[in-house]
C-alpha cells in the first residue's frame, strides 16, 4: 500500500517547486513505514531502540550526527528492520500513524528544544515520549501543552543504565492511559522480565512516571550510601583488602540480599586500573557527582512533607564529598585518621551485613511511603503494588527484596512497609545489628550518615510518644504558635511565663 506523507521543511526550500508549495510531499509504501522512532542516538537511545528492533518491531533513529546513525545501523541484529536518519522530517515522514516516538536527551532545555522542533510536524493523535530523567513538575506542564494542540505526551522512566536498555530495562510510564496502550505492547516486549511479567506497567496520571523514577534515583542513592559506608568500615577498620571486599560484597548477593547494586559493587573491588596495575578503585577520586534526581527527592520530601532521611543523607554525602580542599584542611586540624576497629571480623562483618539489609528496608520504606503519599496530594492515582512489581527487575534498585514488598503491597493498603507484620519481624530481629553498627561507627569516628538516618527513622517511627510536646510548648512560649492537647479537642494558647504574652 502506498501513502503519501505531507513533511513541512524547518529550512529554506531548494527547489522552486518547493519554494512554490512550502510543502513537501514524499510518496511511502506503508510497508516501509517503522512503528517506533527515537530521537537522541546516545547509548541510551540506540540500545533501546536495537532492543525493539530485536522484538521484531521496525524502528528509526534520529541524530544529526551522521557518524551516529551509521554507527546505530551497523549495530544492528541481522534480519531486523533498523534505520537511522539525520532530519527529524525524515524521520517523521516514515514513522505509522499514529506515531510512537521518544526522546533520550538531556533533561530540561533540550527537552523542550525538541518539542518545538516537533511541533509543526506532528499531527493529532501522535504520540510523544519522554524518556529521561525530567523533572515532573517540567513533565506536567509540557503534556498540558501539547494536550491542548491535540498530541498526547508521557513521562516515562526508564532505568537499568546502558546495558539494561539494550537487553532489558525496568520502565515506568505515566501519563494518558490511552496513549499507554498504544505503546504498551513495544514497552512490554523490550522491559526486563521477572518469572516472564514484564517489568512495566501503568503507573499512574499526569507525570507520575518522571515522579516515580525520580524516587527510584533517591533509593538509588540510598542504597549506594549505605554500600559505601560499609565498605569503609570494612576497608578502614577491618583494613579488608580489595579481593576480600570482592569476595564480601559477592557473598552478600545472594538469596534475600541479591541486587544489582551488591553484584557491580563485588565487581568493581576486582577491577584493575590499565594505566597502573593498581586497583582502579583506589584510584578514584572521592568526590560523588549528581545529575539531580536525588535532590529532587528529597526537594520533594520536604514539600510534601513526607520523610525520607536515610535519602537526604545520602544527597548530603555526596555534597559533603565535593568540599575535598576543606576536608583535607580539617583532616589535618583534626589529625583524623580511621581507627582500627577491635571487633572480630568475620562478627561485624555479619553485623554490618545484618545493619546494610535493615537500613536498605527502610531505604525502600521511605521512598514507597512518599510515593503513596504524593499519589494522593498530587492526585497521581500511583499503584504501589504495580510500582513494587516494576522495580524487581531490570532497574538499579532490583533485589530479591522487592519480591517480599510485592507480597506486603499485595491486597492492602499500606501506608508504610513498616506497617506490615513480617516486614516489623524482620527489622526487629535486626535491630540489634544496626544498633551496633552505629555505635561502633560513631565511636570509631566513621562518618555513617545513612545507617545512622535509617536507624532514627526507625526509633521515631515506631514511637508513640516523641518529644515534640515541647517543640510545640516552645512555639507557643515564643511566638504564640498554639498548640493542641492530648486530653481535649481544640486549639491552645498559654501565656507560658508572667509577664510574656
Ligand atoms: C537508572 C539511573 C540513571 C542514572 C542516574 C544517575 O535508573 O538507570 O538512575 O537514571 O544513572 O541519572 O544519577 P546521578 O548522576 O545523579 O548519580
Amino acid at each position: 500500500m502506498l501513502r503519501f506523507a505531507k513533511v513541512k521543511l524547518k529550512e529554506k526550500p531548494s527547489s522552486p517547486f518547493s519554494l512554490i508549495l512550502q510543502t513537501q510531499y514524499i510518496l511511502i509504501m506503508e510497508e516501509s513505514l517503522h512503528d517506533f522512532g527515537m530521537i537522541g542516538l546516545g547509548t541510551m537511545g540506540s540500545n533501546l531502540l536495537l532492543n525493539m528492533a530485536d522484538h521484531g518491531f521496525s524502528v528509526i533513529g534520529y541524530d544529526k550526527n551522521p557518524e551516529k546513525t551509521s554507527a546505530f545501523e551497523a549495530s544492528a541484529t541481522k534480519g531486523t528492520t533498523v534505520k537511522g536518519v539525520n532530519t527529524l522530517e525524515e524521520m517523521i515522514a516514515k514513522l505509522k500513524v499514529p506515531r510512537k516516538l521518544m526522546m533520550l536527551v538531556p533533561a530540561g532545555n533540550p527537552v523542550d528544544s525538541v518539542i518545538s522542533d516537533l511541533k509543526p510536524l506532528l499531527q493529532k493523535g501522535d504520540i510523544v515520549i519522554d524518556g529521561g530523567n525530567s523533572h515532573y513538575t517540567d513533565t506536567l506542564k509540557r503534556i498540558n501543552e501539547l494536550k491542548d494542540i491535540g498530541f498526547h505526551f508521557m513521562g516515562i522512566g526508564i532505568s537499568g543504565g546502558e546495558e539494561g536498555a539494550r537487553k532489558g530495562p525496568s520502565i515506568m510510564p505515566g501519563g494518558d492511559e490511552e496513549a499507554y496502550k498504544e505503546v504498551a505492547p513495544i514497552l512490554k516486549a523490550v522491559a526486563a522480565k521477572v518469572n516472564g511479567e514484564p517489568c512495566v506497567g501503568y503507573l499512574g496520571r499526569d507525570a507520575a512516571g518522571h515522579y516515580v523514577k525520580m524516587v527510584h534515583n533517591g533509593i538509588e542513592y540510598a542504597i549506594m550510601q549505605l554500600i559505601s559506608e560499609c565498605y569503609d568500615m570494612m576497608h578502614h577498620g577491618l583494613q579488608l583488602t580489595n579481593d576480600e571486599l570482592h569476595e564480601v560484597f559477592a557473598e552478600w548477593d545472594s538469596g534475600d540480599l541479591k541486587s544489582f547494586l551488591l553484584e557491580i559493587t563485588a565487581i568493581i573491588f576486582e577491577k584493575k586500573d590499565d594505566q597502573t596495575q593498581f586497583y582502579l578503585v583506589d584510584k578514584v577520586l572521592d568526590k560523588a557527582g549528581a545529575k539531580g534526581t536525588g535532590k529532587w527527592t528529597s526537594q520533594e520530601g520536604l514539600d510534601l512533607p513526607m520523610p525520607i532521611p536515610t535519602i537526604d543523607s545520602a544527597v548530603m554525602m555526596r555534597n559533603l564529598s565535593s568540599l575535598i580542599e576543606e576536608r583535607k584542611e580539617a583532616a589535618a586540624i583534626y589529625k583524623t585518621v580511621p581507627k582500627a576497629i577491635e571487633i572480630d571480623k568475620k562478627e561485624f562483618i555479619n553485623q554490618l551485613r545484618e545493619a546494610f539489609y535493615f537500613a536498605s528496608v527502610i531505604s525502600y520504606a521511605q521512598g514507597l511511603a512518599m510515593l503513596t503519599v504524593a499519589s494522593d496530594e498530587l492526585n497521581m492515582d500511583i499503584p504501589l503494588p504495580e510500582v513494587v512489581s516494576v522495580w524487581r527487575g531490570g532497574c538499579i534498585i532490583r533485589s530479591a527484596m522487592l519480591d517480599q514488598f510485592k507480597k506486603c503491597y499485595q491486597d492492602k493498603d499500606l501506608k508504610n512497609l513498616l506497617l506490615d507484620e513480617t516486614i516489623a519481624k524482620m527489622l526487629m530481629q535486626k535491630e540489634t545489628a544496626i544498633q551496633k553498627v552505629v555505635s561502633t561507627a560513631a565511636l570509631n569516628n566513621y562518618p555513617s550518615a545513612g545507617m545512622m538516618a535509617s536507624l532514627n527513622y526507625y526509633n521515631a517511627y515506631r514511637r508513640n510518644f516523641l518529644p515534640t510536646n515541647l517543640v510545640q510548648a516552645q512555639r507557643d512560649f515564643f511566638g504564640a504558635h498554639t498548640y493542641q492537647r492530648v486530653d481535649q479537642e481544640g486549639i491552645f494558647h498559654t501565656v507560658w511565663e508572667s509577664g510574656t504574652k
